[in-house]
C-alpha cells in the first residue's frame, strides 16, 4: 500500500514538472483572440457567427469569383530570396504615405456599410486604425458619418466619394470631410455600374438586411449577431441621411442604390471638378491598367490605388499585385502606387513593397477582425500584420523599407 501512495506521489510529481496548467481565461473575446493565429482564422471566426447572408455581403465577389481569387493567389505564386547572416536585430518598418510619416506601409480601404458586421461599425475600425497610428478611409457609403468618425479619430481619415448624378450632395459632403479634419480624398473610379455579386442575389441581401421568414431563420442560429441588430439605432446610409436618395430609411438592395445614384457617364473631366472643390490630396482608386495609372499621374493626381474593389465589380479584372511592377515602372516617382486587394499577410505586404508600391491597403482582413470580436478584433489583425511584415523583414535579411527592391524577390 505504502508502496502504491509513493509511486502515485512520484506520478503526481512528474506531470507536476512537465504540465503547466493555464490560467483559465474570463474573458470570452481574448479567448477568441487567442486561438486566431491569422486572418484566415478571423474569417472561419466571422464565418460562425455571422448570419449567412451577412458573411456573404463580406466575402463575397463578382460572378465566378476568378478576380477574388485571384488576387490572393497573385501573392502566393510570388516567392522570396532572402539573404542571411545580415544584422537584423533592428528592423525600421517606417515610411511615408502622402508625405507623411506612417509607422508601416499600410492604409485601411473605405468599405460600407460595417454596422452590419458590429454595432460600433466605421467607429470600431476608426478607433483601432487610430491607435495603430493608421490612415483610415470612410466610405460615402458608411453607416456612421463623417463627424462620427472624426469625434473619436484625431488621426489620419481619408474620405472615399463616388462622383453621384447629385454632384451638390457630393460637394457637400467634400465640404463636411474637410471641416471635420480629413486629409485627403479617395475617388472610386471602378463602379462604372454595379458589378453582378451573385451571392447577394442568392440571398436576395439588402441594406440593412430585411427580417423576412429566412433572415429570421438564420437569425435564430446567429442569436448574438440578431440580438445586437434589433437593440441597436436602425443602420442607415449616415452620410446622406434625409437627403432622399435611399439612405437606408428603407431595406434597398445595394444595386438600386448604385443604379439610381451612381453617375456612368462620369470621365476624366469630372477629376478635374473634383480638383476644384477640394484642395487636399486626391488618391484614384480602381485604376486596373498601366495607360490609366499613366493618365493619372499626368492629371496631377497624388496617389492611385490599384485596385478592382476586391474582386466585387469586373470579374476576370487582373490582380492588383501582377499590376504593381509594371505601373511603378510606367509612372516612376511621379505619383504613389497603392496595392489594394488580396492583401491578408504581412508577407503580401513586404511583396508589394518589394515591386515597387509605395503601401498596400486592405478591406476584407480588417472586416473580418470586425465581424470576429468587433474592435478587439480590428486591433488583433493590425498588429498581426506589424508583426507579420517585422518578422518577414527579418528573415529576408532586410533592416527597412527602403532597402526592399526586386532583388527580395524570386
Ligand atoms: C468594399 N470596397 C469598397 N470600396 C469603396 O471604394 N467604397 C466602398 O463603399 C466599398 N465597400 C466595400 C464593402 C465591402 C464589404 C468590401 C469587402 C469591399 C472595396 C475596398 O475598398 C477594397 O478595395 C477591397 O476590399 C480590397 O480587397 P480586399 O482587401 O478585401 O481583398
Amino acid at each position: 500500500m505504502t508502496r502504491l501512495v509513493a509511486r502515485i506521489r512520484e506520478i503526481v510529481h512528474t506531470l507536476r514538472s512537465v504540465l503547466r496548467f493555464e490560467p483559465m481565461e474570463l474573458d470570452s473575446v481574448a479567448r477568441r483572440l487567442r486561438r486566431a493565429a491569422s486572418v484566415a482564422d478571423l474569417r472561419r471566426i466571422a464565418k460562425r457567427r455571422l448570419p449567412r447572408g451577412v458573411f456573404d455581403y463580406i466575402d463575397g465577389g463578382a460572378e465566378d469569383e476568378r478576380t477574388l481569387v485571384e488576387n490572393t493567389r497573385g501573392f502566393a505564386r510570388l516567392t522570396f530570396r532572402p539573404r542571411v547572416l545580415r544584422d537584423v536585430s533592428v528592423v525600421d518598418m517606417r515610411t511615408t504615405i502622402l508625405g507623411k510619416e506612417a509607422p508601416l506601409p499600410l492604409a485601411l480601404s473605405p468599405t460600407g456599410f460595417n454596422r452590419i458586421a458590429d454595432p460600433a461599425g466605421e467607429i470600431a475600425v476608426a478607433r483601432a486604425a487610430e491607435r495603430a497610428r493608421l490612415p483610415y478611409s470612410l466610405s460615402t457609403l458608411g453607416t456612421r458619418s463623417i463627424e462620427e468618425i472624426a469625434a473619436v479619430n484625431a488621426g489620419r481619415k481619408w474620405f472615399q466619394v463616388y462622383v453621384w448624378n447629385d454632384r451638390g450632395l457630393v460637394k457637400e459632403m467634400i465640404t463636411r470631410a474637410e471641416e471635420a479634419g480629413f486629409e485627403a480624398l479617395i475617388l472610386t473610379v471602378d463602379t462604372a455600374v454595379q458589378g453582378r455579386r451573385e451571392r447577394d442575389v442568392r440571398h436576395g441581401f439588402t441594406l440593412p438586411p430585411k427580417l423576412g421568414l429566412d433572415t429570421l431563420l438564420d437569425g435564430m442560429l446567429h442569436p448574438r449577431w440578431t440580438w445586437d441588430f434589433v437593440r441597436a439605432e436602425p443602420i442607415r446610409f449616415a452620410n446622406v441621411v434625409g437627403r432622399g436618395v435611399s439612405d437606408g430609411t428603407e431595406a434597398v438592395e445595394l444595386a438600386e442604390v448604385m443604379n439610381n445614384q451612381f453617375d456612368s457617364s462620369v470621365r476624366w473631366e469630372d477629376v478635374d471638378w473634383l480638383r476644384s472643390v477640394w484642395d487636399g490630396p486626391l488618391v484614384i482608386k480602381g485604376v486596373q491598367t498601366v495607360d490609366d495609372a499613366v493618365i493619372a499621374a499626368e492629371s496631377g493626381i497624388d496617389a492611385v490605388a490599384l485596385s478592382n474593389h476586391g474582386g466585387r465589380q469586373l470579374d476576370s479584372a487582373p490582380a492588383p499585385i501582377d499590376l504593381v511592377a509594371p505601373v511603378t515602372d510606367a509612372v516612376g516617382d511621379g505619383i504613389e502606387v497603392y496595392c489594394d486587394g488580396g492583401v491578408r499577410r504581412g508577407s503580401d505586404i513586404v511583396k508589394a513593397i518589394a515591386l515597387g508600391a509605395q503601401a498596400c491597403m486592405i478591406g476584407r482582413a480588417y472586416l473580418y477582425g470586425l465581424g470576429a470580436a468587433g474592435e478587439r478584433g480590428v486591433d488583433h489583425v493590425l498588429a498581426m500584420l506589424d508583426a507579420d511584415v517585422r518578422r518577414t523583414m527579418a528573415l529576408l535579411g532586410v533592416r527597412t523599407i527602403s532597402d526592399l527592391s526586386r532583388e527580395c524577390l524570386a
